[in-house]
Order: C-alpha cells, then structure tokens, then sequence
C-alpha cells in the first residue's frame, strides 16, 4: 500500500484544510447513513463538497477495496505475524468454503460455536453442574484485554436479556480483584472461564492458579476439573496447564484478541443471555459486513466513520476522539474501543518498517452520557485542544421510569450543538447588557463565557441496546479500524508495543520479590521506598 502522503487525494485534503473553516464549510456535505439498523448524521463534520470528494478519492488510491476482498479472502492482512484476519467469518451466514493454509475453516468454526452452544445450553438447564451437584449460579471469567473488554461489554449492555448464571470479570493481576469477586461468591456454586488466546498472559495464569486454590481449599483437588474449562487459540498450553481437552473452547490464532467477541471468547455471552442471544449478535455483525462489503463507499458507513476520522486527525489535527454513548448499558463501550482502535492503529512505522511522518490513531476515550457533561466535557468545551466525538443515542427508552428517557436525549443534542455551533462572545456580551452596566467588566465576563464551537460530532443511533444492534455497532467499528489501517498504511492487527513492558515485568519481579537481590541501580531508591512504606503500620 501507497505512502498516503504521495497521494494526489491526500495532497488535496492538506491544500483544503489550510483554507476551511467552520464558516466556509457551512452545512456538511455528507449524508446521513442507514446501515445495519444504524443511523449516522454527520451534520457536524466540518467537510464540504470538494473535502467529501478528496476524501473518496483517498479511498481509491489507498487501495482500500482490493484490501478488503483480501481480508475478507483470508489473505495474509497481518503481515508481522503472517495471519489472516478472519474475525468476520466467525459471523459469515454462508457456508461456502473458505480457505486458510490449503484447509477450509468452516466446519472448524461452526464445530466451535457449536461446543459454545451446547455447553452454555447444558449449564444454564443444570445438565452440567458443579462437583457438589449443584446447578452454577455464578461465572468469574478471568482474562484480560480482549479475552475480556469485548464480551464484558456485550455482557455489561445486555443486563435485560441475562436471565442465565450471573457472569463476572476479573482481569487485574492486583489480587483485590480477584479477592473482591470471590468474597461474594459460593464456590460450590461457581464455574471459571479462563480466557487467554495465547495461554501465557501473566495476569490471567496468576489469577487462575489462584483461582484453583480457591476451589481446592474449598471443594478439594478433585472439584477442578468440573469448576474450570479455558478459552483459548493455544489448546496444547491449556492443556499443559492441566485442562481437560474437553474443558478447551478453542479458536483460531487468525483471530485478534481484541476482534476475538464473536469467537468462543463469547462463551460468557452465551452463559449469560443464552446461546441465542449470542447467535443474534453474530447476526448484527454480519449484517454489518454485507453492508461494509457491499455499499458504494459514499454510502458505506465503516469507510465514512475511518475518513471522518482521518480527516479529523490528519487534517484538522485533533490529537484526541471522544466516544460519548448516551445509553448507561453502553457505558464500556468506550473502554471496548479503546482496545479496538488504540491497540490497532496506535502505530508509527508503516508496512515496510519504516517511521511515518504523518499521525495515525488518536487518544480514544469517552464516558456514559451524561455523566461525561460533569466531568471532563468543560475541556472538550473550552480547552485549547480540540476533540472530535462519536455521541450515540438509542431511539427507544431502556427503563420505564417517565421523563428519564427525553431528558437523556435532549442532553445528548444539546452537547452536539454545544459542540458544533458554540456561542459567541458577541452573543453572550448581549445577553449580559442589561445585567452589566461597565462595558469592561461585560466584556471580560462574556470572553470567560465563549465556546468556540467547530468541535465535530457524528451523531449515532441504535434503535435499542439488544444484541443484533450491539453486533453491528461493534462490527462497525472494526471495519472503521482496518480502513484507517488501509490508509494509514499500517498493521491494524498486531501488538508489538505491549511486548517491552511484559519483558521489564518478568525482570523486575525477582528483586521485589526477595530481599537478597540487588535491584536494578535506577530502580533502587524506589524500591527500597516501597519495601519501607509497604511495614509501615
Ligand atoms: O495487550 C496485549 C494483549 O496481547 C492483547 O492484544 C490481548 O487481547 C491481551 O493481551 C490478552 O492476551 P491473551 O488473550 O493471549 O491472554
């Protein structure tokens, strides 16, 4: 894929960018966009005609289309780790073959969500209980990154629909979590999930030993193997850490962790809400494939949401993107996409290893609204630095309490014009004449006052928060990141930045965890700080 700064489409949008303002840009030149039961309005995007066309016409020259049919092909996308990046065929409604390394992987991945239906089915009747015969009431999936932020949203925005055993999440290696979780809990009565695609992340092999020794203080050793089954791409490591092949969930390694939801990963989905539910979501998913693979791109909602994006970003130099879901069950979804677009094209060197010279993926962040109105909207408002934001709105009322429901709405626009439109100091210094009689003082007031406005909104809708339209907004969003990837000319699906931490970890951990070694020289003031302040009473 091209340098997308020797493009003639990109060479355009800087040219554009120099001359455009909120002003010139008037109404913006996109339509809305209907896409998988999705509504998108994008009023408040500061793209004209000419920036609309330029930015198709980056779509062309990147060579986004012919990357997609090789996605979807089972081509090797992910260059650095030599994979296919397959995740939509988890959803495919077809059965035509598909083939990986000369094998046709759908029989594998129906075999898989078939041993998810079964399994989550058996457990929700009873018909698999624990060892003392009683039915599970309660899930604790330990994992970490996407063998947790996607299913622990869709479980989190599907509360109405959970009606099996009640699914917990423990990530965090900080042993209060995992401590907090089982102080609630009957082990007798509790079924683990031990989600990690690779079998070797520490966090989720610490909490799971732990885990272990819970069940055996209490149940004794031979109550494991009923209380535990693992989730993972890495079945032989599962395997050596003492599962059961009966008690493996597997998928495949051309799956991301963090595109891994639709997979067996889902298995707490299914545990929670039932199979079917689960099978709904995989529907909305690919109902939002067809849509990405089939609509002209001035139509396509996922190629929209990535130009806007790189609009935003590349040209209009917002260093910072705002996810804004004004529905409280959709209140991780900031956090899913955090992982999703962050970990994806939060990168600097292109696909031939060398250092961009241009930015790609923005901080990613967000809050329920509209609790985000009390917290960190001032600066979104007034800051110096300008941010973009996705606001998402559900049409129909998620509680029946009265009023509730139109008051979220009306806060959800107001923040969009607030954003969009602003307020003029001419317009506040009128509103404060009569108040203010010294001129001085009016103007001073009204100048604390101002919002600038042009901070762009897309305006999202689902008509309700069930899990068809979960699939689709989620589905949407990765084939938002892989178009930027496109264009960015980048590897949206590897992770090569997490791996230094882990390493300095693994290092580090012998001398916080015995007197007698000596700490690294940097490190030892620190240290030794710790180490006092951990006997102080
Ligand atoms: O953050 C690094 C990462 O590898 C993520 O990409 C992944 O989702 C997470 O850690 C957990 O990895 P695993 O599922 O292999 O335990």
């Amino acid at each position: 894929m091209p340098n997308p700064t020797t493009l003639a489409a990109w060479k355009k949008l800087a040219a554009i960018s120099v001359t455009i303002s909120a002003k010139q840009a008037g109404e913006s030149a996109l339509k809305p966009i209907h896409a998988a039961g999705l509504y998108a309005d994008f009023s408040r995007q500061l793209i004209d005609a000419a920036t609309r066309e330029a930015l198709l016409a980056l779509v062309d020259e990147s060579g986004v289309i012919k990357q997609r049919a090789a996605m979807f092909a089972g081509a090797a996308v992910n260059p650095t780790e030599n994979r296919p990046a397959l995740h939509a065929a988890l959803r495919a409604s077809t059965s035509a073959p598909l083939h990986v390394a000369g094998v046709d992987v759908r029989p594998g991945i129906r075999a898989q969500l078939d041993r998810v239906k079964t399994f989550s089915e058996a457990i929700r009747s009873g018909k698999i209980r624990g060892a003392s015969d009683q039915k599970f009431t309660d899930v604790v999936n330990l994992g970490i990154g996407g063998s947790l932020l996607g299913p622990e949203f869709i479980c989190s925005a599907l509360t109405k629909f959970a009606d099996g055993p009640r699914v917990h999440f423990v990530s965090n290696v900080d042993g209060a979590h995992l401590d907090d979780t089982l102080a609630k809990l009957n082990p007798a009565t509790t079924l683990f999930t031990v989600t990690s695609k690779t079998f070797t992340t520490d966090e989720t092999l610490t909490n799971a030993r732990s885990a272990t020794a819970w069940i055996v203080n209490h149940l004794g050793a031979e109550a494991v193997s009923t209380h535990f089954v693992a989730v993972t791409a890495a079945p032989k490591l599962a395997m050596a850490n003492g599962y059961p092949a009966t008690h493996i969930f597997e998928f495949n390694d051309w799956v991301g962790g963090r595109f891994s939801l639709w997979s067996s990963v889902g298995l707490p989905i299914a545990l929670a809400c039932g199979y079917e539910c689960f099978a709904q979501l995989l529907a909305g998913a690919n109902a939002m494939d067809e849509h990405f693979i089939n609509a002209p791109a001035a139509e396509n909602l996922p190629v929209m949401l990535a130009l806007i994006g790189i609009w935003n970003r590349n040209f209009q130099h917002m260093t910072s993107h705002a996810v804004l879901p004004y529905a409280q069950r959709l209140a991780m979804l900031p956090s899913h996409l955090q992982q999703l677009e962050m970990e994806s094209t939060g990168k600097s060197v292109d696909l031939d290893g060398k250092r961009l010279d241009y930015p790609t993926c923005p901080i990613i962040f967000g809050q329920a609204g509209t609790n985000g109105q009390h917290s960190f909207h001032q600066l979104l408002h007034q800051g110096t630095d300008i941010s973009s934001a996705d606001i998402l709105l559900v049409a129909r009322p998620e509680s029946g309490l009265k009023e509730h429901h139109e008051k979220l709405i009306a806060n959800a626009i107001a923040q969009a014009d607030a954003f969009w439109q602003g307020k003029s100091s001419a317009a506040i210094f009128a509103e404060l004449t009569p108040k203010v009689a010294d001129e001085d003082e009016r103007r001073k007031i009204a100048e604390h006052r101002v919002h600038p406005g042009g901070r762009p909104v897309t305006m999202m809708v689902m008509p309700t928060v069930d899990a068809y339209h979960l699939g689709a907004l989620v589905a949407l969003y990765e084939h938002k990141v892989f178009v930027q990837g496109v264009i960015w000319n980048i590897n949206p699906f590897d992770q090569w930045g997490v791996e230094l931490g882990k390493k300095i970890a693994v290092a580090l951990l012998p001398s916080l965890m015995s007197t007698d070694i000596t700490s690294p020289a940097h490190l030892q003031t620190l240290l030794a700080h710790l180490k006092h302040a951990a006997q102080l009473k």
